[in-house]
């Protein structure tokens, strides 16, 4: 059995298609990023525990259940951006804490240049939030941030990963959960993920040089 969830709903398939799509241009991308995330919240999200409450409707009082964990949302710059949106639609009162990284072109190891994880009172769920895992550097580092912070509960979400790059997150941080739209067997000789769909930060923001 795989340590990582993929997506197998249908809808997720076809979208992928749509994102991975050379031809699609960023408005698009844009909203199949939007989709793709809002897919992997609601699988990965299924276990959140609820507390027992009541609500006053029109009609009268009803038994209602809210949501009782403390979420925090941290999306990896530039391309996390693009998933945490839909996620604050589905979680309204998640924390969002950036990360800024970004991958040396020569080393291809992530460079932190922004961080501001406090340094107590740990959330109860991190959703490590990257579209794209590659040798999956930047989410390990995230990942430690994220235990120093002391947050328990880390899951990843990630529209696409390559194998190794899984292979090794898994090897390093068992007790992390990860949720992957989609898993490409190879990277290429930049380490970017064969077929994967290019650079998601630039075709998110529209930077492709
Ligand atoms: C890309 C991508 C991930 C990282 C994946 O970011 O968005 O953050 O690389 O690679 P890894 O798994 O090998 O660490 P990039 O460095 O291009 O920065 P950007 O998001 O600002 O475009």
């Amino acid at each position: 059995m795989s340590s990582w969830t993929v997506l197998k709903h249908p809808l997720a398939s076809h979208h992928l298609a749509i994102l991975r799509d050379a031809s699609t241009k960023p408005a698009q991308f844009r909203i199949q990023i939007d989709l793709l995330a809002t897919l992997l919240a609601i699988e990965c999200l299924q276990d959140l525990q609820l507390s027992p409450n009541s609500v006053q409707t029109p009609m009268g009082l009803a038994a209602a259940e809210t949501l009782k964990q403390r979420v925090a949302i941290v999306p990896i710059l530039r391309a996390g951006l693009g998933l945490v949106s839909p996620i604050l639609q589905l979680l309204p009162d998640a924390e969002v804490w950036h990360l800024g990284m970004y991958r040396d072109e020569e080393t291809a190891l992530p460079v932190e240049y922004y961080s501001k994880l406090p340094a107590d009172h740990p959330s109860d769920i991190g959703l490590v939030l990257d579209p794209m895992l590659a040798t999956g550097g930047s989410i390990r580092l995230a990942i430690g941030a994220l235990k120093k912070w002391g947050v328990r509960d880390i899951r990843v979400l990630s529209v696409i990963a390559s194998t190794p790059g899984l292979t090794q997150l898994v090897e390093e941080h068992p007790d992390v959960r990860i949720w992957v739209g989609a898993v490409d067997p190879n990277l290429d000789h930049r380490k970017f993920i064969v077929p994967g769909l290019g650079d998601a930060g630039d075709r998110i923001f529209n930077t492709r040089s």
